[in-house]
């Protein structure tokens, strides 16, 4: 398809930004939305540059494509930008290696009033066998921002399928730890009188 400036070719090169461009979304649709709605996969191949001082892929490559690809969920889940707020149960399970196709798969679990929980999964591949293991998983939230960057409601999510089911269960149960966890903590620095 050629650039021809028109407009289905101007929304397609502005995703998002700059925000303040589309002022016929000022209302945030909140129509509730499926999980698999917001599925997201990024197929990178790992390249020499992404590896660590062992020579096999660097931790930290793998969470910049977990949160990518959590916030491009997260995105298409709420309808506009979002940030990262917390990322929590990141496990390395095996070692990725250079050369080795990487897979990471996203998708909403469960909605707050302004986050989201977003499940990642991570799979890498060897091109040449085909054999494709499974690497690392992690539950990342983002909160939706407006225009002014503060945070702002999000369309609740609607799981459709037994596991998906599963998954809101499980995800609320790791929102109430999270909020529980942060209250704690506030109420035992400020018992202290610490910031
Ligand atoms: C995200 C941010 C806007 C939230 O601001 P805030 O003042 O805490 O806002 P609120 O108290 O209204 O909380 C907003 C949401 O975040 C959630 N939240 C706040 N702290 C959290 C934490 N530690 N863990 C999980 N969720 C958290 C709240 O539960 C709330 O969700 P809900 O509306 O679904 O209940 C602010 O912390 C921020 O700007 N952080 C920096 C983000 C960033 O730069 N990320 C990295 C680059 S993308």
């Amino acid at each position: 398809m050629t650039d021809d400036g028109g407009p289905a070719q101007e929304e397609r090169r502005r995703p998002f930004g700059p925000w303040y461009q589309f002022p016929e979304l000022e209302e945030w649709d909140l129509t509730p939305r499926p999980c698999s709605a917001s599925v997201v996969s990024l197929i990178r191949p790992m390249e020499l540059t992404d590896a660590n001082i062992l020579g096999n892929v660097h931790g930290g490559e793998i969470m910049k494509l977990v949160d990518t690809a959590g916030g491009l969920g997260a995105s298409k889940h709420c309808g506009g930008p979002v940030v990262t707020v917390a990322m929590d149960e990141m496990t390395f399970l095996e070692p990725v290696y250079v050369g080795e196709l990487v897979t990471v798969k996203a998708m909403v679990n469960e909605t707050g009033r302004t986050s989201m929980e977003v499940g990642v999964r991570v799979e890498a591949e060897n091109v040449r066998t085909g054999r494709r293991v499974h690497t690392s998983s992690a539950y990342v939230v983002y909160v939706a921002l407006d225009r002014d960057g503060k945070p702002r409601p999000v369309p609740p999510v609607v799981p459709e399928t037994d596991e998906e089911r599963q998954r809101q269960r499980e995800a609320k149960l790791r929102r109430a730890a999270r909020l529980a966890r942060k209250e704690a903590i506030l109420k035992a620095r400020a018992a202290r009188g610490e910031d």
